[in-house]
Parts: structure tokens; sequence; C-alpha cells
């Protein structure tokens, strides 16, 4: 199989290529992991020097997605069977203020992906997110129910949801919810806090599902090898609220810190968050052979990988 990874260097990115890399997997492949600018390269090529990951099955070529000449010639070159796009514009709070930006990267990049795609005849996996939902409801919320983004963020994203069900069959559009893997995230900010902090102030009235990076990334290869197109809901099993979450983390790590809850208005952020944005997936255990971890055993094999 020829798969062609966009926003190799993020934290789903790098997770995918380790995951391709380093496990025995039961099908052949080539990779073409792109990357946004010549300095991403660099940094790419050396975080896969340091993991041991380089590898004569994958090459890697800078591309922005926004481009779609670019994209077009890029993918026409490597001809895969599989894109995998993990490029977006993830910073929600930014998104506020950069509408336009992200606009560009999460609708049009998209868009430029799923024609050239099409051109082809090959598959996309697109990456969409649990805050296309705005989280008045108190129940997990399945692939078709109704979306309604609260935040510009949100909007962006599904609007490159529209864009890949309007044009494409061949389509796996996956949406994730609160991604911890290599890169800036939520356990990372927390262990940080925790070295020069005796007490933590956490959110306690937003309720998702803590996602792994890697168990996300060993779904999407699961089900690039079927033909099961269509939507689907991949996280980690469980939901919890922030506050909870981040006493999980203090835990497992050992710290000694006072984590206590507070209220979304006492942690003003631009964007406005959903309260209850758990993924059901029930279709993933129903229609799927893939078992991914429960959020708090995902987190204990992270940690347990952070210490190494
Ligand atoms: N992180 C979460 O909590 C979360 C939650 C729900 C859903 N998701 C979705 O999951 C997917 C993966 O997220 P992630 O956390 O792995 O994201 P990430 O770590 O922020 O990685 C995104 C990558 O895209 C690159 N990029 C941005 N604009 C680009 C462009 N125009 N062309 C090429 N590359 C570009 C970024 O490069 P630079 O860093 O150099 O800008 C970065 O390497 C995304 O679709 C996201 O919306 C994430």
């Amino acid at each position: 199989m020829r798969i062609f990874i966009t926003g190799a260097e993020g934290q789903l990115g790098k997770a995918l290529i380790k995951e391709l890399l380093k496990s025995r997997q039961n099908f052949e492949f080539k990779l073409m992991l792109t990357v946004l600018n010549e300095v991403s390269w660099n940094s790419l090529y050396n975080w896969m020097y340091e993991n041991n990951l380089l590898d004569e099955r994958a090459e890697i070529t800078a591309l922005d997605i926004t481009d779609y000449y670019l994209v077009r010639a890029a993918i026409e070159s490597f001809m895969p069977d599989t894109v995998i796009n993990c490029v977006a514009y993830t910073a929600v709070d930014d998104c506020e203020d950069h509408e336009e930006e992200a606009r560009l990267v999460n609708e049009t990049g998209v868009k430029n992906l799923a024609m050239a795609v099409k051109n082809i005849g090959a598959c996309l996996v697109h990456i969409s997110t649990d805050y296309v939902f705005d989280g008045n409801g108190n129940i997990p919320y399945k692939e078709d129910a109704e979306i309604n983004p609260i935040n510009v963020y949100g909007k962006t994203k599904a609007l490159g949801e529209k864009v890949v069900c309007e044009n494409l069959n061949n389509y796996f559009l996956i949406r994730t919810a609160w991604l911890y893997g290599e890169g800036k995230n939520f356990v990372k900010t927390m262990l940080r806090l925790a070295e020069n902090n005796k007490v933590l102030r956490v959110v306690s009235d937003q309720t998702g599902s803590p996602t792994s990076a890697m168990e996300l990334a060993r779904f999407i290869i699961y089900l690039i090898q079927t033909k099961q197109y269509g939507v689907w809901h991949g996280v980690c099993d469980g939901e919890t609220s922030w506050y909870e979450f981040a006493k999980e983390i203090m835990r497992l790590a050992g710290r000694d810190v006072e984590v206590i809850p507070i209220k979304s208005e006492e942690y003003k952020t631009k964007a406005k968050r959903p309260h209850y944005s758990v993924l059901s997936n029930a279709k993933m255990h129903k229609e799927t052979e893939f078992g991914i971890k429960a959020w708090t055993d995902a987190l204990k094999e992270y940690l347990d990988l952070l210490k190494l």
C-alpha cells in the first residue's frame, strides 16, 4: 500500500509514523511523509533519526496543503492508495482571531487534498473533532448526530467535513478528541505546571474523551486495510472532565499536587468550549474487530513511555 501522510510532524502524524515503522504490520507499504516547510523537514528528519525511524520505506517532503497545484503534483508523483490528512489549524483560541487562516487550512486545504485524491481514485482519511458538536447533550454523540459548532475552530473543521463528504465516496472521516502524543498537549502542560506549583485549578464542567494519538493511529491503520468507508468516531473508551483527567495524570505520574475543580467561567478562554463532547465508540465496537484502550490505560501507557 502506498500511503501519503500530510502533517507528519504533528502529534498524530508522528504516532502514525511510529506505529507503521516500529510495530509489525501484516501488510507492505511505502510512505510519503509531508511537512509544512524546510524547517519542519529538518526537524522531522532529526526526530526520526533520534527514534531509529529512518527507513527506506519512508521519504519526507515539504508540502503546504493550501496550494492546490503543489498538492496535486505531490500526490500525482507518488500515486498513493491512501492519503491520511493529519494537517489542521489546531490552535482553538487563536482561531477566534484568525478565522481566514484557519479556514484556509481546515477547509481549503482539505478541499485541495480531496480533489487531488479524487483525480487519481485514491482514498482519503481525514481527521475531525468533537468540537463540531455544541456539547449541550448528556449522552455520547454518535456519528450521525447533528453538528452545531460553537467556536471558529469547530466551524472550520465542520466545513472541512462537508468538503470530504460532498466530494468523495472513498473516505474515512474520523472524529477524535482531547488528543495527546508527541507535541504540545494537556498532559504535558499539567506535568510542566506540576513542577512549580503545589496546587492546580482545572475546569471540571467540560466532559470529553482523552485520546492517545498512538491509539488513534492504530485505529486508522486498522481502518485503511478495510473498505468500511464513512464517518467514524475514534476516541479512547470512557469519559471524564479536564479536572479528573488532571488528577489521574498526577496520580499516575506520582506527583504530590492538589488539583482543585473550577468552573469554565473561572478560566476564561477566547473560544467557547462544549460542555459535553463525548464521542460514542459504539459503531467501532459493533462494526469492527478493533479494540481501543480505555482512556486511563492509554494514559498509563503514554506516561510510562514518557518516563523512558
Ligand atoms: N489536538 C487535539 O486535541 C485534537 C482534538 C480533536 C481533533 N483533532 C484533530 O486531529 C488532527 C491531528 O491533530 P494534531 O494534534 O496531531 O495536530 P498538530 O500536532 O497541531 O499537527 C498539525 C500539523 O499540521 C501542520 N500544518 C499546519 N498548517 C499546514 C499547512 N498549510 N500545510 C501543511 N502542514 C500544515 C502543522 O505544522 P506547524 O506546527 O509547523 O504549523 C502541524 O505539524 C487534526 O485534524 C485535528 O483537528 C485534534
